[in-house]
């Protein structure tokens, strides 16, 4: 069985690549090597310097994961800055910024970088909308106010693996698999 190291310290992202990877020949081992997260105003430039930086320090094959949270009527804030934002204001001060804009489409963006004989970008993008509320206990950060489209629930009142049918991390976790399996990028 292949072994990969998904470098994270978020052990929700750990369980949501667990379980997508439930039915592969990988064996997916969590790595807690630290790595610089620049700010940059792209989030795969932040994946590709993290991934360049791990490979000086960890010889088998691996990958990491970095997203963010696009508001569209507030021209795509909070995006690369999405950690900071959570970690400042929250998921109540964007509802206090939303509070009286009726259009509340956004989307998540997730680009995972696999390092396996140099590096490959793989992306994911899920469409919906911010919540006027914050709604369920479940999964981390934006998840209680983010409404994907084709559901009614947030993020936060799903199941990791009904998370995984409509999120970000879950389409480029796929497209890495693919790229795994047949070599199709
Ligand atoms: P990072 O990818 O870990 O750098 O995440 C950036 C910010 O977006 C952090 O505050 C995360 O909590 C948040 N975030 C990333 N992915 C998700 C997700 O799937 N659901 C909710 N919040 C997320």
């Amino acid at each position: 069985m292949f072994k990969l190291y998904f470098i994270t310290g978020n052990r929700e992202k750990f369980k949501e690549a667990k379980d997508r990877f439930k039915y592969l020949d990988i064996k997916l081992i969590q790595s807690k090597i630290e790595y610089p997260e620049i700010q940059a105003s792209d989030i795969t430039e932040i994946a590709l310097y993290g991934i360049n930086y791990c490979s000086e320090r960890l010889k088998s094959p691996f990958f990491l994961e970095d997203s963010g949270l696009f508001i569209e009527e507030l021209n795509c804030f909070p995006g690369p800055y999405s950690r900071y934002v959570q970690d400042t204001i929250g998921n109540e001060g964007i509802l206090k910024i939303l509070s009286n804009i009726k259009k509340r489409s956004a989307y998540f963006k997730s680009v995972v970088a696999l390092y396996k004989d140099g590096p490959h970008l793989f992306e994911g993008i899920s469409r919906g909308a911010i919540s006027n509320k914050l709604r369920g206990q479940n999964g981390f950060g934006y998840d209680p106010i983010f409404i994907p489209e084709e559901s009614s629930k947030t993020f936060g009142e799903m199941s990791t693996k009904e998370k995984n049918k409509f999120s970000h991390r879950s389409i480029a976790l796929e497209n890495m698999a693919k790229y795994l399996e047949n070599g199709v990028e």
